[in-house]
């Protein structure tokens, strides 16, 4: 593997405050953000919706990359440039979610194992090839009272380092994705442990797997209570737990944490990752991945209407901006 340069790779992730679109939506799950509009969810609007997003003006301002869907890495825009090519022309890293999904974990079946490994160092050199320089491979870790077991840590991160190591001598930098989910009645505590358990159990595997730490990005979920909890955290409580699990657990080789917003609304997001960056200098750059928190405004405006395009995009840089300043520790809040 050629370190020098994933590193280099990495570092642009985290570069000048920038963070990351999420735009890998699978087809199940696009279908269901189209839902919430009353929009079919059809290849061309597929195609349109991920237009607008990249063709915002000034996004690479905020945005460093961009991760697609394989769908959307080999589709064209409506005047024939292929999408990666209206971002990669902008300074825009295209990036690409690599894993097939979250199956049933055998045997244990209110969990999910990450599949996608099978043929994979062929399918990575075909990303390398379609301009991809990045990959995104997510596990997902659920909360219960009896979940998760060691079981379901385990094998996810076992995965995961997996698909680092097949990515990094692919030349192609892993985002690697452990999401302990904040679905649950679970509070912070729990949070905390349970990520504290699969960080320790991830990045053991990628040592024993000979990942490159320094050519990786991670992007983890925060530290916070699960959305059916009445006990919420504020801000500075979620900003505090999080950095305090993250420095715990995260060798501060890795360049840069992305995080992932995982249903929070976009402001909290956005005040969440702005807290934790006021408390810097930390080891590693922390920016933000975000898919929901992103769009979640762009979309709604959309509506899937051509007349909203230049609406949806505003919101989209307005709220790229926001997280930008967050990187910066300089957001300052904004109207309810
Ligand atoms: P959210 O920010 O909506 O959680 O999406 C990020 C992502 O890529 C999840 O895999």
């Amino acid at each position: 593997m050629n370190l020098t340069e994933l590193n280099k790779i990495a570092q642009a992730m985290v570069a000048s405050d920038k963070g990351l679109l999420a735009a890998d939506e699978s087809t199940g799950t696009i279908k269901r953000r189209f839902d919430t509009i009353k929009l079919e969810s059809t290849e061309d609007a597929r195609r349109d919706y991920r237009e607008m997003l990249f063709r915002a003006e000034g996004l690479s301002k905020y945005i460093s990359g961009v991760i697609l869907y394989d769908e959307t890495l080999r589709q064209k825009a409506k005047d024939g440039t292929r999408l990666a090519e209206v971002l990669s022309k902008q300074g825009i890293l295209p990036g690409i979610k690599v894993d097939a999904g979250a199956m049933d974990l055998p045997g244990s079946p209110k969990e999910k194992i990450t599949e996608g490994l099978d043929g994979l160092p062929k399918r990575i050199a075909e990303y390398a090839q379609l301009g991809a320089k990045f990959a995104k491979w997510r596990a997902v870790i659920d909360i219960d009272t009896d979940i998760p077991t060691a079981y379901c840590i385990h094998t996810n991160a076992h995965a995961l380092a997996r698909y680092a190591r097949i990515c990094q001598e692919g030349g192609i930098v892993p985002i690697v994705e452990p999401e302990v989910l904040m679905d649950g009645a679970h509070d912070i505590d729990r949070c905390a442990e349970v990520t504290e358990e699969t960080l320790h159990a991830v990045f053991n595997e990628l040592h024993l797997q000979g990942v490159a730490l320094e050519g990786m990005i991670l992007k983890p979920n925060m530290i916070i209570a699960g959305k059916k909890s009445a006990k919420q955290a504020g801000v500075q409580d979620v900003a505090d737990r999080t950095v305090i699990s993250l420095k715990r657990c995260v060798p501060s080789a890795v360049p840069g944490i992305m995080f992932l917003s995982g249903g929070q609304s976009e402001k909290d997001a956005t005040a969440h990752l702005n807290a934790m960056n006021k408390q810097g200098p930390l080891p590693w750059k922390l920016s933000y991945s975000y898919g929901r928190a992103l769009q979640d405004s762009a979309l709604k405006t959309w509506a899937g209407k051509a007349e909203n395009v230049a609406a949806a995009q505003k919101r989209l840089i307005e709220r790229s901006q926001l997280n930008s300043a967050a990187c910066a520790a300089k957001y300052t809040g904004e109207a309810a």
